[in-house]
């Protein structure tokens, strides 16, 4: 691995929990000054002041409340396996990474346009996972082809439903290209998708390459968001395999 000014070894965070238990609190706190905020903003601090996940993550050392969802995710599909080598684009803050070390990864390789804060075990790319270099960069990073890509990529929101549910299609699509440039044969692939599930064109590219595709919805995910995930089992060897330097 090398480390350079756009990379970032992380370091220190060992928190540990399991299970996916929902601790249950009265949802009743509200925003006291919300005067000059707008009412998006409000709402958002609303709904985090009261989303059990959210404060649950802060009392465990978890680093997002989505470290959730991959910990439901994982066991229900064991996709975390003792020394795998996992790719998880979208990373930052880093809950999924701290996810995958905790349960058992050797290695994790983020990308992530935003900075993230060291964790032993992994490295960290600060770059748009869409440039060219990417995957042959994560490769090198790891040492290998990778058992597990896991997408949580959130395009930034317009608020206009159909434009929303493209970008985050586009950025699913791209994303399952990457895995199918950089997996090992039986690979697995997770990538956030909207409600309504992957579109046809996705599906189809996930089923050729892979013997077993799923949706799912964690219970962690918010009843009232329209993600969901697309889980895709079993890859079948590579057409185009990417050199690993
Ligand atoms: C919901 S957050 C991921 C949370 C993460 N799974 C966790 O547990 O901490 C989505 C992330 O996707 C990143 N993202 C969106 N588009 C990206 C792109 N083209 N390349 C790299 N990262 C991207 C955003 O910067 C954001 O940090």
């Amino acid at each position: 691995m090398s480390e350079g000014d756009d990379k970032r070894r992380w370091k220190g965070a060992k928190d540990k929990i399991d299970g996916t238990g929902e601790r249950r609190r009265g949802l009743s706190k509200r925003v006291k000054t919300a005067r000059g905020r707008k009412l998006s903003s409000t709402l958002w601090l609303q709904r985090q002041l009261n989303d059990p996940y959210v404060q649950r993550a802060k009392d465990e050392g978890w680093r997002s409340r989505a470290a959730y969802k991959l910990i439901e995710l994982d066991e229900r599909f064991s996709l975390i396996k003792p020394g795998s080598r996992i790719v998880d684009l979208g990373a930052a803050p880093g809950g999924w990474a701290q996810v995958a070390i905790f349960r058992g990864a050797k290695h994790v390789a983020g990308i992530d346009l935003l900075e993230m804060e060291p964790l032993d075990n992994a490295i960290f790319l600060k770059m748009d996972f869409m440039d060219e270099d990417a995957p042959a960069a994560v490769l090198h990073e790891l040492g290998g082809r990778t058992d597990l890509v896991l997408s949580d990529m959130a395009a930034n929101t317009t608020g206009h439903k159909a434009t929303d549910h493209l970008r985050v299609v586009a950025l699913a699509e791209a994303a399952a290209h990457f895995a199918i440039e950089t997996l090992s044969p039986g690979g697995a692939f997770v990538a956030k998708v909207f409600q309504g599930g992957a579109t046809e064109s996705l599906l189809n590219l996930l089923k050729t390459h892979f013997t077993d595709v799923r949706h799912v919805k964690p219970k962690s995910s918010r009843a009232g968001s329209p993600e969901t995930y697309v889980v895709a089992l079993g890859f079948r060897k590579s057409a185009n395999p990417v050199s690993k330097t």
